[in-house]
């Protein structure tokens, strides 16, 4: 049976945790987001603030409603402050060591009936909770960038995850007005299993077929159906960030189309980051 959640704590609030927080937020959930400075925990939340100020502007939400939003928030960094939290969603550090040190941190401080969820997109939901004494709460809830808009969450099942662990955090997904998916920890879980290769294969076409980034874009939307062009894509998501999560799954599966393009790797080594640095292949 599905746990009822009244209070949830989102630890890292970087673009995915700071999504993740205002979905929460915004589904009238009363929330702690953690992050390791104050100066960092107020930017998310001028974030927060800033996207539901635009929802207000373009009439998709009241003043009121904004405002009563945002008071659920509470920033924090001191972890012992998501204590009553009913569910943490984990958007820390792609790094397996401080994930299951969180992880074995949060189980000393939150109640025995707490969910706790991983929001890694490449790491193995059962080798983070290996670290917890308690690993059938463990569960993966990956959220899509930017969280706020994209419709899906995967929900991940761990070797040891327990069923009402599991359904709690599907229906805490629904609740949050997203569309879960059900799956089991393999590397990639479902979509990045076949979105980062897919990546991979558009950035390396832009030297075999000479085509420019403005064109693959072009070429991905207008004959596929893509929302944004990959370059876009890979620009939003960081080159940095999908050349980590290509590593990790080229590490698992040794399958050459999962291993990061050279073009890709060298850009996130001159600080071409995509959108958050100003510039990736397109400047912002
Ligand atoms: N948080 C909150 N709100 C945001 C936001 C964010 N990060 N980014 C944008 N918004 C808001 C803004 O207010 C913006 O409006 P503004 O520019 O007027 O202020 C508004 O959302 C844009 O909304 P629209 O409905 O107009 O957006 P579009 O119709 O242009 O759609 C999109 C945007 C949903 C991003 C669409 O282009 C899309 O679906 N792109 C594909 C994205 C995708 O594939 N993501 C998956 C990446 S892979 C991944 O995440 C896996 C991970 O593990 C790496």
């Amino acid at each position: 049976m599905p746990r009822q959640i009244s209070k949830v704590g989102v630890v890292g609030l970087g673009a995915m945790g700071a999504g993740i927080a205002q979905l929460c937020i915004e589904a009238g959930v009363e929330t702690v987001g953690r992050e390791v400075t104050s100066e960092l925990g107020e930017r998310a939340r001028e974030r927060i603030g800033h996207f539901l100020g635009r929802k207000v502007e373009k009439g998709r939400m009241e003043q009121g409603e904004r405002d009563a939003a945002l008071e659920r928030l509470s920033v924090t960094t001191d972890l012992a402050e998501l204590a009553g939290c009913d569910l943490v969603i984990e958007a820390i550090v792609e790094e397996l060591e401080p994930k299951q040190e969180l992880f074995a941190d949060l189980e000393q401080i939150v109640g025995a009936a707490a969910v706790l969820a991983t929001n890694t997109s490449a790491l193995s939901v059962t080798e983070i909770a290996s670290a917890a004494s308690t690993p059938e709460r463990v569960v993966g809830m990956h959220f899509f960038n930017p969280a706020p808009l994209m419709p899906l969450v995967e929900v991940v099942r761990a070797e040891r995850t327990s069923d009402d662990e599991f359904e709690t955090a599907y229906s805490f997904g629904e609740r949050l007005g997203k569309t879960p998916i059900r799956c089991h920890d393999t590397p990639g879980f479902v979509v990045n299993r076949v979105l980062i290769p897919l990546l991979n294969d558009c950035i390396r076409v832009l030297d075999e077929a000479r085509v420019t980034p403005e064109d693959l874009d072009t070429g991905m939307k207008k004959g596929a159906g893509w929302p944004m062009g990959p370059c876009e894509l890979v620009d939003l998501v960081g080159i940095d960030v999908h050349v980590h999560a290509s590593e990790a799954l080229w590490q698992k599966l040794r399958e050459p189309r999962m291993a990061p393009p050279a073009r890709l790797v060298a850009m996130a080594n001159a600080g071409l980051l995509g959108r958050k640095s100003g510039r990736g292949f397109f400047s912002y």
